[in-house]
């Protein structure tokens, strides 16, 4: 379920259902993006156009933004591009529908796909793949670790990730 984060230049939304555990938000501005506070997420603590170049590096979708100042919107690139990724998903950068199953269509700029076959959140990646060892060739993503991934094939549950709350 996607949550928003209202503030005076820019409104930000989440779903941690499609969450990869990247970590660009947390790693990126963490004055704005920080785990144990509540809200998690401050919109105003960092100039919106930062905010908005952390979010468009969120390589799942699950960070999205809305500029109410003005500023430009993201624009999804004009050809969509799908990588398969090294042991993983499938990367895709473009506009992207979702028709879920409970009738509810919805517009992303980027994704992350299942290639595994294992995601409980099909058609997203929901890491599965890691703890399965999935294998297959494809373009390697730089990923850090953090406090949702402190281990690189062992991002945190969704059930332990204080984003739920
Ligand atoms: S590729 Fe990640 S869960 Fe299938």
């Amino acid at each position: 379920m996607r949550r928003v984060y209202r503030g005076r230049d820019i409104e930000v939304s989440f779903d941690l259902d499609i969450c990869t555990h990247a970590a660009e938000c947390l790693l990126g501005l963490p004055g704005v993006f920080e785990l144990r506070r509540r809200p998690w997420v401050l919109p105003d603590a960092a100039a919106a156009d930062a905010v908005a170049a952390v979010i468009e590096r969120c390589p799942s979708g699950a960070l999205l933004y809305n500029r109410l100042d003005g500023g430009p919107q993201e624009e999804a690139p004009a050809t969509t591009t799908i990588s398969p990724l090294l042991n993983g998903p499938l990367l895709v950068r473009g506009r992207v529908e979702v028709r879920h199953a409970n009738g509810l269509v919805e517009q992303l700029p980027r994704a992350m796909l299942c290639r595994c076959g294992l995601s409980k959140n099909k058609p997203f990646c929901d890491n599965s793949h890691l703890a399965a060892r999935f294998q297959a060739s494809g373009e390697r993503l730089r990923i850090r670790l953090s406090p949702v991934r402190p281990v690189l094939e062992k991002p945190i549950s969704k059930a332990d990730d204080p984003r739920r709350d």
